[in-house]
């Protein structure tokens, strides 16, 4: 009977160490091999089933000894068959992970900040101030009539000023906006005095593209219709505008300009910040810059608009914030500001949170 059981546990070992040199290469293998051998070992009528019935015939005394041996190699069948069992599921799972090849050494968390673009923070910062100073914000579409965008503003149909707007026409006579001042008629339909508009987006001139000019830009417009409107208040307005801009004391100063839509009308220029008036390369040697256009809304603007001039005026402004934003952030071509170059964008992200966060 000893001899039988030493026979069963070389057996059984000569199994495992089969079925363990798998583990490795082949482990679902190892994994159905160490099954078979609990089944072939352990089970009903497995090795061990066979043994007992031989044990049934042993004396009290030698049945004793050798249940002892059976239970031992029982006990270490069992153990082996279950670590054997359990390192296969673990080999199974680790060639699974391997192959499906998981790179757990890459951050999850890539955050790159966004930023919002030079211009779009020049809108922000101007919406501000005029929010700050009683102003409502309005917009109106791209695509305008040859109303909206030259005749409610004072342009007769063969006006030589609509020369100065080289305007990209649809067929069918529809246009792609010249001037933001269009926001100043749709917001006349709408409002009655007394009442602070600004109105910005994006307006179109067929312009050769060079360092300062795009076919594309942005303009932000404001106009404000009361009783006893004057020019000394259009100066202030502008001046806390530009303050707030540059954030510094600005000088401004009014040369007379041409709009058909304003009378009298004005281009609005600033002290030169960079040598304070004295002429420098930045104001080529002028000691002003020539900011935006401005004036007292003309009467024929205001009645379009369902306005008595005899009992209000208003002054209007537009300015290009593409150069505003330029100024203020030191840019010195126009044309990577429109280049839809992320990292372009990613230089000012510094300056991003201020309205965000
Ligand atoms: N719309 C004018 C332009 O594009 C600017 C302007 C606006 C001038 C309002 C006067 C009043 O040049």
């Amino acid at each position: 009977m000893q001899t039988k059981l030493d026979q069963l546990q070389a057996e059984f070992l000569a199994q495992l160490a089969e079925a363990q040199a798998l583990l490795n290469e082949a482990a679902d293998q190892a994994g159905k091999q160490a099954e078979e051998l609990r089944i072939a070992f352990l089970g009903k009528k497995g090795r061990f089933a066979e043994l007992m019935v031989g044990l049934k015939d042993l004396g009290n005394e030698e049945k004793a000894q050798v249940g002892k041996g059976v239970n031992q190699l029982k006990e270490l069948v069992t153990n082996s068959i279950s670590d054997l069992s359990q390192k296969a599921q673990t080999a199974i799972a680790d060639l699974a992970v391997r192959s499906q090849w998981i790179d757990i050494s890459l951050n999850p968390y890539q955050e790159e900040p966004g930023s919002l673009h030079p211009v779009s923070l020049m809108h922000l910062k101007l919406e501000e101030i005029f929010e700050a100073m009683g102003f409502t914000i309005y917009d109106g579409p791209q695509v305008e009539t040859d109303h909206y965008n030259f005749e409610a503003l004072n342009f007769d149909p063969h006006h030589p000023a609509r020369d100065m707007h080289d305007t990209f026409f649809f067929k069918g006579g529809r246009l792609l906006r010249t001037q933001t001042s269009t926001i100043q008629i749709r917001a006349m339909e709408k409002l009655k005095p007394p009442f602070r508009i600004i109105g910005s987006g994006k307006v179109f001139r067929c312009e050769r593209v060079d360092a300062s000019h795009d076919a594309c830009f942005h303009q932000l417009e404001g106009m404000m219709v009361d009783k006893d409107i004057s020019v000394a208040n259009l100066k202030h307005f502008m001046q806390v505008m530009l303050s707030g801009i540059f954030e510094s004391e600005v000088k401004v100063r009014l040369r007379p300009g041409y709009f058909p839509f304003v009378e009298p009308g004005f281009e609005l220029e600033m002290a030169c910040l960079i040598c304070g008036g004295e002429g420098c390369a930045v104001c080529k040697r002028v000691g002003w810059i020539e900011l935006l256009g401005c004036g007292m809304v003309h009467p024929n603007v205001l009645r379009a608009g369902g306005i008595d001039p005899e009992e209000y005026s208003g002054f209007a402004f537009g300015m290009g914030t593409d150069r505003l934003a330029m100024m203020k952030y030191g840019i010195s071509d126009i044309r990577p500001l429109h280049s839809g170059d992320l990292n372009f964008s990613r230089l000012f992200s510094a300056a991003t949170h201020y309205r965000l966060g």
